[in-house]
């Protein structure tokens, strides 16, 4: 039997600010999931974060919005991140790059080292997977181990069963098990620390101190 601080700690957030937002009801649907597996579920609303647009004149005397404030904390409150983010202009919202960029200032930096799952959807055949490509950029920049497989709903407004589940079987399964695979790395680098060396090296690769290319 695990502890409490054995299980699982996983933020998870939609980066919509609609009330009727199909990435909300992704992150409602993601949280269930979490749960299901045995992990907590910390769930925000993109509006805790909110930040005003960045300036660097406002940086002085080492100021951090309160929304930059209440994500950092988030952020190192949980052993992982979930954003279903929308797509717009085939990029993130901008409200989302801003508040990364004003988290990306504080010390240690927060991103550094978190793992992150990355989930879209959209109205659109392609689900806002453009835009999760985009968001990886600052993310990956930042150092967040950013999960390689994301997941995007197509066809948002008639993806969602009343109760809010994925309507089609075999789309609901990958769902599932995009988030329970994502979540067995976070438990193996939790758990086993040495799986940070590990699962970065190529196959068959002997670590060595001249060749090797991470540490
Ligand atoms: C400014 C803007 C740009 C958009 N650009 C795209 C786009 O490039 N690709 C896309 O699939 N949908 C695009 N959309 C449509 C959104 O995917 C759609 O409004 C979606 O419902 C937004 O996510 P939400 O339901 O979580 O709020 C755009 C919407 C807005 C407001």
């Amino acid at each position: 039997m695990e502890t409490k601080e054995e299980l699982l700690r996983i933020l998870v957030f939609s980066a919509s600010l609609r009330k009727d937002s199909f990435n909300t009801k992704l992150a409602r649907l993601t949280a269930t999931v979490i749960e299901k597996s045995g992990g907590i579920v910390d769930y925000s609303e993109m509006s805790e974060f909110d930040c005003p647009s960045m300036n660097q004149d406002m940086e002085a005397n080492d100021f951090h919005p309160d929304g930059a404030i209440e994500f950092r904390k988030r952020l190192l409150a949980n052993d992982a991140f979930i954003i279903c983010s929308p797509e717009y202009n085939g990029s993130m919202p901008g409200v989302l790059k801003n508040t990364i960029d004003w988290v990306s200032r504080f010390r240690p930096q927060p991103f550094n080292g978190r793992h992150s799952l990355l989930m879209s959807a959209s109205p659109s055949m392609g689900g806002g997977n453009h835009g999760l490509w985009s968001l990886r950029v600052p993310l990956e920049k930042l150092g967040s181990n950013v999960y390689p497989a994301m997941f995007s709903l197509a066809t948002a407004h008639k993806a969602f069963t009343p109760e809010g589940k994925i309507a089609d079987e075999t789309l609901s399964k990958r769902f599932e098990d995009n988030i329970v695979t994502f979540l067995n790395l976070v438990e193996a680098a939790k758990h086993y620390p040495c799986i940070k060396n590990a699962w970065v090296e190529f196959l068959g690769e002997k670590p060595d101190v001249v060749t090797d290319r991470v540490e």
